[in-house]
């Protein structure tokens, strides 16, 4: 009992010091003028300084990096932020990736991350657009079937329609193309659940639109067919941001 809530306590801090951060680097831009876009300007902010934390938890603590190196061919790596899985991606099995990625503020820094990365950056180009916006898409070569992987670390949950971002990747994706994704959803604990959607209020304005209470898994199973190489996820129940990933394939037929 006095353990239960003692790791709801402390799951609760990390997010109170990260919710004090993004307030604080929002507030920054708000009071440099930049009002209209200062949610999105303060979210790559944050990010960007706390990235390379996010970076060592994703090696030592979670299937991430086998997860990114398993991407081949064409791929598109949905929303990389700060850049944090480029280092990851084996460039000897892919041949060209597309970032998507909307935030305009993550460029800079992406790019610079490229121009170190000679294997990568020749085949990487940097696609400002949504996962959503098909006309963005089309005007690169991606039409549905033409994508060999889609990679989604951490970006579903701060898209609009999770469960129609899903349909897309399915869309996008070639027959026997590979989805590989980890991403935080909802808890299948009741009580956290309730403190997720209590923390939601805070936590989705500040950061970026992430939600913590997205049924990725749902949404995952009511697209398909998939043929499931790998798939896993947290166990334990009052973690407020429990993983869960997958390797899926799209069936050749
Ligand atoms: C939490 S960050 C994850 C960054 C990165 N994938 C990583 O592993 O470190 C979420 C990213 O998704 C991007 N994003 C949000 N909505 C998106 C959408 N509809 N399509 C593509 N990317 C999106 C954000 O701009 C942000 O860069």
């Amino acid at each position: 009992m006095l353990e239960g809530f003692l790791n709801r306590y402390n799951a609760s801090m990390d997010l109170i010091e990260s919710i004090q951060h993004a307030l604080w680097y929002l507030l920054q831009c708000i009071s440099s003028g930049n009002v209209l876009g200062a949610r999105e300007h303060a979210f790559a902010i944050w990010y960007i300084t706390l990235g390379h934390h996010f970076a060592i938890f994703e090696e030592k603590c979670t299937p991430v990096p086998r997860l990114v190196a398993q991407a081949t061919g064409v791929t598109l790596e949905l929303g990389p932020g700060s850049g944090n899985q480029l280092s990851r991606l084996d460039t000897r099995y892919v041949n060209k990736v597309y970032g998507i990625e909307p935030n305009v503020h993550f460029h800079k820094i992406l790019k610079k991350k490229l121009s170190d990365m000679p294997d990568l950056g020749h085949k990487y180009t940097i696609v400002t657009a949504k996962l959503e916006d098909e006309q963005a898409l089309r005007e690169h070569d991606i039409e549905p079937g033409t994508v060999d992987t889609v990679l989604c670390m951490q970006v579903l949950c701060s898209v609009k329609d999770p469960a129609a971002a899903v349909k897309q990747i399915y869309r996008l994706l070639k027959p026997g193309g590979h989805f590989l994704y980890w991403e935080h959803c909802r808890s299948s604990d009741v009580t956290t659940r309730m403190l997720q959607r209590m923390w939601n209020i805070v936590w989705r304005p500040l950061i970026g639109g992430c939600s913590l209470t997205v049924r990725i898994d749902e949404a995952v199973q009511k697209t398909g067919p998939w043929v499931v190489k790998e798939s896993g996820h947290d166990e334990d129940p009052h973690k407020l941001m429990p993983r869960s990933w997958a390797h899926l394939r799209k069936p050749e037929f």
